[in-house]
């Protein structure tokens, strides 16, 4: 079997052999190099063919061996283990040491990793006179855009990304330093003095720490909803070239520091069809409030007026395993913290959908966002907060792929092509003759 493509164009008569490069196996699938479609032309003038591929459908941007999705078989592996076995057994620190470093840790470098990353959870006091030029009411996924990219200024080495030292600090501090930010930002939101970092407590303990602990001087955690949001974080950690990790190649691909960079996928992830989705889960099952309201909502969306927030991927045509994994997790969290009517509402959203030929024939299945903005509500967690999470979650992945790109030998500023269908060259003309 040959490992190249033949391409006859028509127009021409002429015939293209290109080659093909292959994933890890079948279900990755092949690709040719979108280049080599430039030598197809009609004529010296012909600029040559072009891939035209708006929102990136089926393109491939880079090589990478981080983590692999089928959607068809609802299938996540990150570095080849199932996402099922990680939620299980996993930590969401020894994750991102699995996603940085490609192989679980042995236990001395699962200590030394937890050591580092414990002792950099301190952000510099200064912070704090920039998080008071926020309005009192302003969402903490602004301050925490606008946060990540003024901490570059106070680590400006970091700015040389081509030092593997520098690098592995920086990963370190952001991935050390955003769960304080994150905090710090709810907490100035909601008026409340900053709870400091407690070096005895777990990632997602002290994350809960810095969000609740009021006037008591050790912070307790729940151990159920510190393993809850373990998991959560374990499961929001990484997601191949999903809009936000591909917004950190392309900002990093200019050689742009990783504070900067993660600030940009902070601001790609904000939005609501992406990390801002759970934030606006919580706010559909709010507005359709009362099961019986449900068959009025469905109509509503078959009509094209209403879009279910947290149904529906790029890649899952299939239910998205994280789902399946937060539908179980949510039950245990109920089990602490009470049921509430929104979770009915939603339980019986989902039934309705999986059974609605529209949602069936469009593949329109929960995705990772329709639970986990029901579990972060039963926690206490405040709805702003909801995508705050998923940044901390997915800085992980997206210094995982920042590094894979700074260590790829395919690395290129990201420039894409256009299909120019503007005028061709005309003469301007004067005002008085318009
Ligand atoms: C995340 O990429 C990732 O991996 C993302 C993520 C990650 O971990 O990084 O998994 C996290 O972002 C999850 C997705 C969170 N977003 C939402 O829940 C917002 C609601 N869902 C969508 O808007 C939508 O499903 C997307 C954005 C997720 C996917 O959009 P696509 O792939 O561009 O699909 P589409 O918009 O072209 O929709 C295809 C059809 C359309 O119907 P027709 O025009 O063919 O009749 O399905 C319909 C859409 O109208 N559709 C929906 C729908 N999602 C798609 N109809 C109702 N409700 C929905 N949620």
């Amino acid at each position: 079997m040959s490992d190249r493509l033949s391409i006859h164009d028509n127009r021409t008569g002429n015939k293209h052999e290109l080659d093909l490069s292959y994933g890890t196996h079948v279900d990755a699938g092949s690709a040719i190099s979108a280049s080599d479609l430039r030598e197809i032309k009609t004529s010296d003038h012909d600029f040559g063919v072009l891939v035209h591929d708006p929102g990136f459908m089926n393109t491939s941007a880079c090589k990478s061996s981080i983590t692999f999705i089928d959607g068809n078989t609802g299938t996540l592996l990150y570095r080849g283990y199932p996402i099922e076995a990680l939620a299980e057994k996993s930590t969401y620190l020894e994750v991102a040491y699995l996603l940085l470093h490609g192989e679980l840790p042995i236990s001395s470098e699962l200590d030394e990793w937890t050591t580092d990353i414990t002792n950099h959870t301190f952000l510099n006091e200064k912070i704090k006179k920039f998080l008071d030029g926020f309005r009192y009411d302003a969402h903490p996924m602004g301050i925490l855009v606008s946060a990540l990219a003024a901490l570059s200024t106070f680590y400006p080495k970091s700015r040389n990304v081509h030092d593997q030292d520098i690098r592995d600090r920086s990963i370190r501090r952001l991935i050390a330093k955003i769960p304080t930010l994150a905090a710090f930002a709810y907490r100035y939101s909601v008026g409340l003095p900053y709870a400091y970092p407690d070096n005895d407590l777990s990632y997602s303990a002290n994350f809960l720490n810095m969000m609740f602990r009021a006037t008591e001087t050790k912070y307790d955690a729940d151990p159920v909803l510190e393993r809850t949001l373990d998991v959560c974080l374990i499961l929001h950690a990484d997601h191949e070239q999903n809009c936000s990790t591909s917004a950190m190649r392309a900002v990093g691909s200019s050689d742009a520091d990783p504070y900067v960079s993660v600030s940009a996928a902070t601001a790609a992830l904000y939005g609501p069809l992406h990390g801002g989705a759970n934030e606006r889960v919580l706010e559909m099952l709010a507005e359709i409030g009362n099961v019986k309201n449900i068959g009025h909502y469905i109509d509503k969306v078959k009509q094209g007026e209403f879009r279910l927030m947290g149904f529906g991927h790029r890649v899952y045509k299939n239910l998205d395993p994280r789902a399946k994994i937060l539908k179980e997790l949510a039950e245990k969290v109920f089990e602490v913290t009470g049921r509430n009517r929104l979770l009915d509402v939603a339980m019986e959203l989902e039934k309705v959908a999986l059974n609605d030929e529209y949602f069936v024939k469009r593949k329109l299945y929960p995705n990772v966002d329709f639970y986990s903005g029901i579990i972060y509500q039963a926690m206490g967690i405040p709805v702003e907060m909801f995508p705050v999470l998923f940044a901390i979650a997915r800085t992980s992945g997206w210094l995982s792929h920042w590094e894979e790109m700074r260590k790829d030998p395919e690395l290129r500023i990201a420039r894409p092509r256009q299909l120019y269908t503007g005028y061709a060259k005309r003469d301007y003309v004067q005002l008085a003759s318009r």
